[in-house]
């Protein structure tokens, strides 16, 4: 089945999957065509400015109050909201990918928090975390109250069934989830590997363009936006909610994926990582690398992101007389990496596709010794292309805390620190040039 999208981005939308739906002229109707209950899911305050404001309409076969009390869930035992108070290691972390395992795991019993900041009762945060498995969600439905859900595949195809239509998402695309919108998740390829951002904060959006212009980086038109689709399915059904931390589930006896129409702003997209707009220097240096961001959700701060999504894709590098790859820094912002695909041109190796890197708060980093080397003796009269790569940042205002997981795992690299270890001393006082 090929599905159908929306183009563009924080459009109102409208859609509807039965001719005549969608009710014309009024929210709620007394009576709603084909018999449908009407009910609206609001993603921020009722009073958030027009540019903020953030509800759907939906028109549904059941509301979604309809199921049985909720009890504890103990289905995600490596999903976390809690990363603790005490201090955290400065060194630089680093991790190779994880094995998809072999024990039954659907995509929530196989999300792992890797760490995060905040909390979902602050509003305010993000939960960083790996995913793997090995199965599609069966008779279970899926929703977060505690956040919005940014999901980037590395291994794997999902589709992504939720109550607002279907998004089928593959490695070098992403997805976005909003706060309360329910889904299933399905696994076309039998298995699956990837990141997913929980964005505990305001929902992200593109960035400002300032001087650039109307133009570039990711343009809106490029994100997508599923048509309604639902079932009419009546069973044995799970309602898996995350809230407040915490995991519950209620018995619930038809599928909740029942939405026939919507309208409205809060509702899951898509975007193709490769149909991003890179812009950089054509003179000499680097911009900074929020260049490459892809969606930035804001704090309550002018100019400082609870969170940055940024991509490092396939780029032409012309700078001349520059040091071409990204260079050492020390960033009191705290940035979490990750490969999607390929090669990243400031490592030689050990960052493998599927593999991740922490670099905390004012903790230096930068190129290896051998990409150090290389880059320092390039000919920058030649134009450098990096074809083959995918990389992303998650970076935040606040410390990443990595979790006990996550630096107690056996991925976890324990000799990261060795790749500047071979760095030279190149100094000499007498001889500036
Ligand atoms: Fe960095």
């Amino acid at each position: 089945m090929s599905l159908q999208y929306q183009s563009g981005f924080g459009n109102d939308w409208a859609t509807e999957a039965l001719p005549g739906a969608l009710p014309v002229g009024r929210n709620s109707p007394q009576r709603c065509p084909y018999g449908l209950y009407t009910e609206q899911l609001s993603g921020t305050a009722f009073t958030a400015p027009r540019s903020e404001n953030r509800r759907s309409w939906l028109y549904r076969i059941r509301p979604s109050a309809q199921h049985l009390p909720f009890e504890l869930f103990t289905g995600a035992p490596r999903w976390l909201s809690e990363f603790g108070t005490g201090p955290v290691t400065p060194n630089q972390l680093r991790w190779s990918p994880l094995p998809v395992p072999d024990a039954p795991t659907d995509f929530i019993a196989g999300v792992q928090t890797w760490g995060g900041n905040g909390s979902p009762g602050e509003q305010s945060g993000v939960g960083i975390h790996l995913y793997v498995a090995n199965r599609s969600m069966q008779d279970r439905v899926f929703y977060n109250a505690d956040g919005e859900l940014l999901i980037v595949p590395q291994q794997g195809r999902l589709r992504l069934v939720t109550e607002l239509g279907m998004i089928d998402l593959e490695p070098q695309e992403i997805a976005v989830i909003p706060r309360g919108v329910r889904l299933r998740v399905e696994l076309p390829d039998g298995h699956a590997r990837g990141y997913m951002l929980e964005n505990f904060g305001a929902a992200l959006r593109l960035p400002e363009l300032g001087p650039i212009g109307s133009n570039c980086l990711a343009n809106a038109r490029d994100f997508q936006t599923p048509t309604a689709w639902y079932e009419d399915v009546d069973g044995d059904f799970e309602l898996i909610a995350k809230f407040t931390g915490g995991f519950w589930r209620a018995t619930i006896d038809h599928s909740p994926l029942d939405v026939v129409a919507w309208h409205g702003t809060h509702a899951p997209y898509k975007y193709d990582l490769r149909h991003f707009n890179a812009v950089g220097s054509i003179g000499f240096d680097h911009p900074d690398p929020s260049i490459f961001t892809v969606l930035t959700a804001p704090s309550d701060t002018p100019g400082t992101a609870n969170i940055d999504f940024a991509i490092f894709p396939p780029r032409v590098l012309v700078m001349e007389d520059t040091f071409r790859p990204p260079w050492f820094h020390r960033n009191v912002a705290s940035e979490f990496m990750g490969l999607i695909h390929g090669v990243y041109d400031a490592k030689a190796d050990g960052f493998s596709p599927g593999g991740a890197s922490l670099h905390n708060c004012m903790s230096g980093h930068g190129p290896d010794a051998d990409t150090f080397e290389k880059a320092s003796a390039a000919d920058t009269t030649q134009a450098h292309y990096i074809r083959d790569t995918m990389a992303f940042m998650f970076e935040t205002r606040r410390v990443i805390r990595p979790t006990e997981q996550a630096l107690a795992s056996a991925a976890r690299q324990d000799d990261y620190y060795r790749c500047w270890q071979g760095l030279k001393k190149h100094f000499n006082p007498t001889t500036p040039n």
